[in-house]
């Protein structure tokens, strides 16, 4: 992952703990309605991706056993990973898109009900993606995938088609550019990627047709299954989030102006509502920034994030960067990941920073959407994560209207008791995240999310399941308070 050049280093720290009654009196620990569900604390376990489905995107014991754990430290939501809503096969990616997906959904929100003992509410976020494939190897390119065109022709002198491809693998690397359309080079050096600007492909031209159904059906599913509500993923390097992006040029109404591109993303939600009605709750994760050159700024996000609350959403939660036009040149053979360049950097932010640090990162950005949804008269709850680690830190968001609900997502991984803790008066015994990334990096390679913290300890007590290597532990160990509890 890329890191500041500056590479100051910072260390999480636990701050003031507060006693069980302080905690019991704080905000964090005081309930907040979304809608038609209410949340008995502000504590929020925000979507995290563990690589734990099968390749045919279906619920394992493994996906309950990571949700269980997580609903054991009973928070006021947790959001189910991101969640394919198209029936096509996505790698080992939950999906939604069908309802033969419903019986192991089901058994998900049962176990997270149980576990938090209906303390915790469970929404999922519903993801849609375009295709990106791995970066080719060069000879395999230009014998096989490239489409040959006039321009390649006519710039190699012309003759049979397989000489020009012969021609074109043998060029040096810095002939490329005058020959190649700057597509074709990405393609070449990053791997394919669609865009929602490619009007000449008929899917993604007809994305504002198909997309509100995709969508709603899967809200559907998930009403089904009895979760409490969806969260849209209008967030990162995905189909919703290019379309709001200030890089979506789309000439037909639904891309270049603000206005045009938060229309899907409209149309998609109210959609949903129709589908699922007035009692789930429906939110959507979107950018505060999208942190790459031309893409949206704090400014578009604010007028989404009015947009959004003036539809009726129930919450809105806001991450940041995360995108793929400033990813890293994948190895051959592997795919382009969108949190490893500076937008990546920004989306999950490490201990070494440049003078901003990786606390709070997103809560200026979240404060000034926040602050203009209260000016437009919406009481919309707004859910901001970044770094955020202790409960000093998530009393004086809650207090400076930086956000309504504190997203952790770093932290509840490190320590998935933290929030039970806290209102225990146990805070003592957190663990604190180190912001390493190594469990990023883990996510990057497709390989089961563990933290660092706790994946090598107590392998060998019953019961507990080890990743296929026999390595890694892969929920953190148990804790249990010590006296008698009536939290
Ligand atoms: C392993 C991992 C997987 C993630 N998967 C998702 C995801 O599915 N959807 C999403 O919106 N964000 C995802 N994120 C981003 C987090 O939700 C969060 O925004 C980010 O980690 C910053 O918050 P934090 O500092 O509290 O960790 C993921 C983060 C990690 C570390
Ligand atoms: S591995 Fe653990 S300590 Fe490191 S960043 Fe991830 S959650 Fe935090």
């Amino acid at each position: 992952m890329w890191k500041p050049p500056q590479r100051i280093k910072f260390a999480a720290r636990l701050g003031r703990v507060p006693s069980r009654e302080e905690a019991a009196a704080s905000r964090l620990f005081s309930p907040i309605r979304l809608g038609p569900i209410t949340l008995e604390q502000r504590s929020w376990v925000p979507a995290m991706v563990p690589w734990r489905a099968t390749e045919a995107g279906f619920v394992t014991d493994e996906v309950v056993d990571w949700y269980r754990r997580f609903a054991r430290g009973r928070p006021g939501a947790i959001v189910v990973e991101a969640t394919g809503i198209r029936d096509v096969p996505s790698g080992p990616l939950l999906r939604i898109g069908h309802d033969r997906f419903l019986p192991g959904l089901r058994r998900l929100v049962e176990t997270v009900r149980q576990e938090s003992r209906g303390h915790t509410r469970l929404l999922i976020q519903l993801i849609d993606f375009l295709v990106i494939r791995r970066r080719p190897d060069p000879g395999a390119f230009f014998r096989r995938f490239l489409v040959l065109t006039d321009r390649h022709r006519e710039a190699l002198g012309g003759g049979l088609d397989d000489e020009i491809r012969e021609r074109l693998a043998m060029l040096p690397e810095a002939e490329l550019p005058r020959i190649l359309a700057p597509r074709e080079l990405e393609a070449l050096r990053f791997g394919y990627r669609e865009r929602v600007t490619d009007m000449k492909r008929e899917h993604i031209r007809r994305l504002p047709e198909t997309l509100p159904d995709l969508f709603a059906a899967a809200a559907a599913r998930a009403r089904e299954a009895g979760f409490d509500g969806v969260e849209l993923h209008y967030a990162h390097a995905y189909t919703m989030a290019s379309f709001l992006s200030a890089t979506n040029t789309r000439p037909d109404g639904y891309g270049g102006s603000r206005e045009h591109r938060v229309r899907l993303p409209l149309e998609v939600y109210h959609r949903v509502r129709r589908r699922v009605g007035g009692d789930f709750a429906i939110g959507c994760r979107f950018l505060a920034e999208e942190c790459v050159a031309g893409g949206s700024t704090r400014e578009d996000a604010v007028y989404f994030g009015r947009e959004f609350a003036s539809a009726g959403m129930d919450f809105l939660s806001t991450s940041r960067g995360g995108k793929f036009d400033d990813a890293k040149q994948p190895a051959i053979g592997a795919a382009a990941y969108p949190y490893t360049g500076p937008s990546g950097y920004e989306c999950m932010p490490q201990y070494l920073s440049d003078e901003t640090g990786p606390f709070g990162r997103n809560a200026a950005a979240t404060a000034e959407i926040r602050a203009a949804i209260r000016a437009a008269g919406f009481a919309t709850p707004v859910v901001c994560s970044g770094g955020v680690h202790n409960f000093e830190m998530a009393e004086a968001m809650l207090a400076q209207g930086v956000c309504d609900i504190i997203g952790a997502a770093r932290q509840s991984l490190a320590d998935p008791d933290w929030f039970r803790k806290l209102a225990l008066g146990e805070g003592r015994m957190i663990r604190l995240c180190q912001y390493t990334n190594y469990c990023e990096g883990l996510d990057q390679n497709h390989k089961p999310v563990t933290c660092q913290l706790w994946d090598r300890t107590g392998l060998d007590a019953p019961g507990v399941r080890l990743t296929a290597d026999g390595k890694r532990r892969l929920v953190a160990p148990d804790w249990e308070p010590a006296g008698e509890e009536s939290c």
